[in-house]
């Protein structure tokens, strides 16, 4: 059975944080903790994971306000990167979204950050605005603008 086969995009539980939390050191720059990852567990939000022959590999957390949702983050796993898993993921959350009657999807992504600013704008998001300083950098010295980008569901 091909790779493709084996993957599942499945709500995410509280026995999946740990492994949630290993991908999430790897692949962020300033990382969640495990109890900021519990913290969106514990709210009333959209998270998935994806899973590859029953292993996490990757997941994203979704914030939901009436027809507004916010993608709080994403990410596949380093090994896992540039297969197509990232679009998705994304591609399900989408789906999912417009069954809650979602209109409006946000995002913040690094001004510097190539490789998801390609992802959204291939799903459609568009730049709407940009966030001065709005990350830390990895080592703490100086900050780096965000652009906040939105795809419109309806
Ligand atoms: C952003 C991220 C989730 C993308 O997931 P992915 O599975 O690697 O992406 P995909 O393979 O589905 O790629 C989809 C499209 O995104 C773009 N893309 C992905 N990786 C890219 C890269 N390294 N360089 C340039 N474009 C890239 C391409 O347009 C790609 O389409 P293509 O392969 O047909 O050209 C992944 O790189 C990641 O986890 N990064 C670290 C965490 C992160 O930055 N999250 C976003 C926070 S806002």
């Amino acid at each position: 059975m091909s790779d493709i086969l084996n993957v599942k995009i499945r709500v995410m539980q509280l026995s999946d944080v740990d492994e949630v939390a290993a991908i999430e050191q790897v692949s962020q720059i300033n990382p969640w903790s495990k109890q900021q990852i519990q913290e969106c567990l514990d709210a009333d939000y959209s998270n998935h994971v994806l899973t590859l022959n029953n292993n996490i590999i990757g997941y994203a957390f979704i914030a939901m306000a009436g027809e507004q949702a916010d993608l709080l983050t994403i990410a596949i796993k380093p090994t896992a990167q540039r297969q197509g898993y990232g679009r998705q993921l994304m591609k399900h959350l989408i789906k999912v979204l417009k069954q809650y009657n979602v209109s409006e999807l946000f995002l913040e992504v690094r001004i510097s950050n190539v490789a998801a600013i390609a992802l959204y704008q291939q799903l459609g998001f568009k730049e709407v605005n940009i966030r001065r300083q709005y990350y830390q950098t990895a080592n703490n010295i100086g900050r780096e603008d965000a652009k906040v980008m939105m795809l419109k569901l309806k």
